[in-house]
């Protein structure tokens, strides 16, 4: 079939348009204009055809070329306006941040909640005067019984749950081995404190087979029961950040005499009575004394020249108190969402 040039020219057209309405892309644009707008474009051929067409002919076939070349001008502009903007909005969706997600941080590490009870601890004691000494956690027995007035079967032994790691060295059940070794090292006057780690094979919901302790030992020419009562105070008061009632309650040990045990008033119900004092608006912290003749004995040391006391507290207790942790297993489970909180 003849088709006249002019119908030709609307079909190219019409295909022109449908083709460059359904360029996807810029780049599909692009390729459009060049196929049909471009140097051996089709449009560009038909208006080299104006000059060969027929005289009656050639004005409206020159207008229709003119015309269509317009409008597929203007169709791909309108289109890459579009495609762009196209382009533009897939990006920002592909590049959305969902600013509710929790961000992806580094979680900086941060002191055992032990570590730092402890070195509050040192920071009051050095304060007031006291070296910071160390020993063995594996101790001999004569260190860890015998010169603190525990003879072998004496009944205290019992109170201890000893490791035994062999029939004269366990693991130490008690910071007070080091107020030997530091007594065998140095003269009057001292006065320091020993903490570390110290184990009992006893496990329950208030006991763990290793805990914590700071001893304390100040020995001197005129050491009073008033100046462990003293330091024991200004300790607690300094801890705890807050004037506390505190009692002294006769008890017993074995290397110290008179012996007594210390308690605060609650830090969690103020003295009312709750389920963490048992009740008693009273809490116990510590374990105390003067030292006992038979101590200096052993580590020779004139009794009648010197007397001293010494102290020994539990760290976890401590923390606990202080942290308002109320199961001691958390310290040592060591779940980072709980280690977190002491950052
Ligand atoms: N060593 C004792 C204990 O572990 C505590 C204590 C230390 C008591 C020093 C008196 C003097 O229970």
């Amino acid at each position: 079939m003849n088709v006249s040039p002019i119908a030709e020219l609307n079909r190219l057209l019409d295909d022109g348009l449908s083709d460059i309405a359904g360029a996807p892309n810029s780049a599909a644009v692009e390729q459009l204009r060049v196929a049909l707008l471009g140097r051996q474009g089709t449009v560009t051929a038909k208006l080299k055809l104006i000059g060969a067409q027929p005289l009656q002919l050639r004005r409206e076939f020159g207008a229709a070329v003119n015309r269509i070349r317009d409008e597929l001008a203007n169709a791909l502009a309108q289109r890459s306006a579009g495609v762009k903007e196209e382009e533009r909005q897939a990006k920002i969706e592909a590049q959305k941040v969902d600013v509710t997600l929790p961000g992806r941080t580094r979680h900086a590490g941060s002191l055992h909640p032990v570590s730092r009870t402890l070195r509050r601890i040192e920071k009051i004691f050095t304060r007031a005067g006291f070296d910071v000494a160390y020993g063995p956690e594996i101790e001999d027995d004569f260190h860890n019984f015998e010169a603190l007035n525990i003879p072998k079967n004496h009944p205290a032994r019992a109170m201890h749950d000893t490791f035994y790691v062999s029939d004269e060295t366990v693991l130490r059940t008690h910071t007070s081995p080091v107020q030997i070794r530091y007594l065998e090292t140095h003269t009057p006057p001292v006065a320091v404190i020993a903490p570390g780690r110290v184990y009992r094979c006893d496990s329950d919901v208030t006991h763990t087979p290793m805990f914590h302790q700071v001893e304390g030992l100040a020995v001197d020419d005129d050491i009073s029961f008033a100046d462990l009562k003293g330091v024991l105070v200004f300790f607690l008061e300094e801890f705890f950040e807050r004037e506390l009632p505190v009692r002294f309650r006769p008890s017993f040990f074995p290397f110290t005499e008179p012996s007594a045990e210390v308690d605060m008033g609650c830090v969690f119900c103020e003295g009312q009575g709750c389920r963490i004092c048992g009740h008693s608006g009273w809490i116990e912290v510590l374990g105390c004394g003067m030292v006992h003749t038979e101590v200096f004995r052993q580590v020779g040391i004139d009794n009648e020249l010197y007397t001293g006391y010494a102290f020994g507290l539990g760290i976890e207790r401590l923390a606990m108190l202080r942290y308002g942790v109320d199961d001691l297993r958390l310290f040592f489970e060591n779940e980072v969402s709980f280690l977190q909180q002491f950052g």
